[in-house]
């Protein structure tokens, strides 16, 4: 059965709009952890924007659960994940300019790079994932570099304007959930996920893990938002 894993970055957005130290990332883990989540993932981006040092520090030893850090090739991040050894570290391309992680690391062109850091990766006990998108070239590379896992870009899927697009991007999934899995690769997949668009991937059978953000911390702000609203009206009235 395919399992959670909760991508808290935007609670940490939500801090750094006011440069404040709430919400705190690491509270939010404990409470997907206790909802039964199975790993929490966060992008340490080069910008810092919203996950910090210290956030991924202090996750290290909170978090029970699996542990996914996303980050890019650079030298200084793998030089990171090799002192705070994640349980899993998930390889995403990174622009400074764009909004979110765009396209899927090029597996192809830094297949030499990739297959060093594997390498360091696997000394330390880290498993290593690839994010790229559903690509039989990208795939293979990823195989080759000696990844555990590759997670399945989701983006063109939960952009599809029509059935068609959407029936294309899912059987583009599946293909690559084939190819994947005959290469001998873990297949996870993310990004775009909704509470809306979920129902057809998770009935895809093969792929093991979702990483999901921001619906669920958009979700969270609307669902949590009467009670904390209740609460401080308490304190100001009592
Ligand atoms: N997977 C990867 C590799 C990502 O970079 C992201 C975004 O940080 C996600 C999944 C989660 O995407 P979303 O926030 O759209 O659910």
């Amino acid at each position: 059965m395919a399992v959670l894993n909760v991508n808290i970055d935007h609670v940490a957005t939500i801090r750094q709009a006011r440069r404040a130290d709430e919400p705190d990332p690491v509270w939010a883990a404990v409470q997907c952890e206790l909802a039964g989540a199975n790993g929490i993932t966060v992008h340490l981006r080069q910008d810092r924007r919203h996950i910090n040092d210290r956030d991924v520090q202090v996750l290290k030893q909170t978090v029970a659960c699996k542990f996914n850090l996303e980050m890019c090739l650079s030298e200084p991040m793998v030089k990171i994940a090799e002192r705070v050894v994640p349980d899993q570290v998930t390889l995403v391309p990174e622009k400074r300019e764009e909004l979110t992680t765009e396209g899927g690391l090029d597996c192809v062109r830094y297949k030499a790079r990739l297959a060093q850091v594997v390498k360091r990766m696997h000394k330390k006990g880290i498993l290593v994932s690839s994010f790229i998108t559903p690509d039989e070239a990208q795939i293979l590379a990823s195989a080759e570099a000696g990844c555990d896992a590759i997670e399945l870009h989701t983006g063109a899927y939960a952009n599809a304007a029509n059935d068609r697009t959407v029936e294309k991007t899912l059987n583009a999934l599946r293909d690559g959930r084939d190819i994947a899995t005959a290469a001998g690769l873990i297949v996870h997949a993310g990004h775009g996920l909704t509470y809306r668009n979920i129902g057809p991937v998770a009935a895809i059978e093969g792929l093991w893990e979702f990483n999901i953000g921001h619906s669920i911390v958009a979700r969270a702000v609307l669902v949590g938002m009467r009670a904390a609203t209740q609460e401080m009206i308490q304190l100001i009235t009592s």
